[in-house]
């Protein structure tokens, strides 16, 4: 796009999605942007209204829009106001940048723990994928997550959740002696395939604070490291000091902060 627009310019375009990796039918991310030229006469609220139309096909609980905080400008913002979007939560954008990595220090794990790469798991399929599941499943009430919660089945995971993962660095902690996944940690691929984005790390609760989310995060960037991968980025609620704590303590430096707007459709 040009700085005067001519004839032929795109001037304007909206977009609604829905988040593959914490599905809920339901929730539909938007975006509505208006070339600078043309703002003030009424497109983005067309466009806006465009979106509403288009979302009756799974008729909304809410749509939501996440922005970057320093690029909130005023008409952003009184957008924002007006379409009744309100602050939900906000975020902690973090870059890895690999080649800085100095080698941290390796935590001693319970005996019969084992980390493994995806693709290396001990189970054939489909346990494999029924045993990756579940694990997720029993995670996700402790993720900070806003409300609607996922709505995740099986099909919808095999279907669209698994291929956003590089699996040969998303790495899951295994206990020998009961065969149990107790912890993982994703990578997700991104359209550039020397960057990744840290998805979620869990531990179950009776294996945490022992080191396990740790031994997972670095495990999972020496094998992104191995694997050409340069850059790893993570976004995390603020209100969640762990993962916050352990991030910086593995040398992930604090890019943007990011905030979470939410709005109910109107009927
Ligand atoms: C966050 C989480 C993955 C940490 O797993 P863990 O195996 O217990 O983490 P570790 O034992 O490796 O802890 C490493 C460091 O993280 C920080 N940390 C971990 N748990 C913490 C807590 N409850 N409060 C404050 N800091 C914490 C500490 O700095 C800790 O080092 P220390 O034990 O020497 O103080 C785990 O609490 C969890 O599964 N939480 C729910 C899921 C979640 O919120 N994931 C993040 C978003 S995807």
């Amino acid at each position: 796009m040009t700085h005067s627009a001519s004839s032929r310019d795109i001037i304007a375009t909206c977009w609604i999605t829905q988040d593959c990796y914490h599905y809920h039918p339901q929730v539909w991310s938007i975006g509505v942007f208006v070339h600078p030229l043309y703002r003030s006469r009424g497109l983005g609220s067309l466009l806006y209204q465009h979106i509403h139309d288009l979302a009756t096909l799974h008729p909304p609980v809410q749509f939501r829009k996440r922005l970057r905080e320093d690029q909130i400008d005023g008409q952003t913002f009184y957008f924002l106001r007006r379409k009744k979007f309100v602050e939900a939560r906000r975020l902690q954008e973090s870059v890895l940048d690999i080649s800085l990595i100095k080698g941290e220090r390796f935590p001693s794990l319970p005996h019969s723990l084992r980390l493994f790469p995806y693709n290396s798991l001990p189970d054939p399929q489909p346990q494999r994928e029924q045993k990756y599941f579940s694990l997720l499943q029993a995670l996700m009430p402790d993720i900070p997550l806003l409300p609607p919660r996922p709505l995740l089945s099986f099909n919808d995971f095999q279907r669209y959740r698994l291929p956003l993962l590089n699996l040969a660095c998303t790495v899951i902690a295994y206990d020998i002696s009961t065969s149990e996944y107790v912890g993982l940690c994703e990578l997700r691929k991104t359209v550039d395939p020397t960057k990744v984005t840290m998805g979620v790390t869990g531990v179950i609760l009776s294996y945490r604070r022992q080191g396990i989310a740790t031994a997972m995060k670095i495990t999972a960037i020496h094998l992104a490291h191995k694997n050409q991968i340069e850059q790893i980025w993570t976004t995390n609620d603020r209100s969640n000091m762990a993962i916050l704590r352990l991030n910086v303590s593995l040398g992930f430096k604090p890019t943007h902060t990011l905030i979470d707007f939410v709005a109910s459709p109107v009927t």
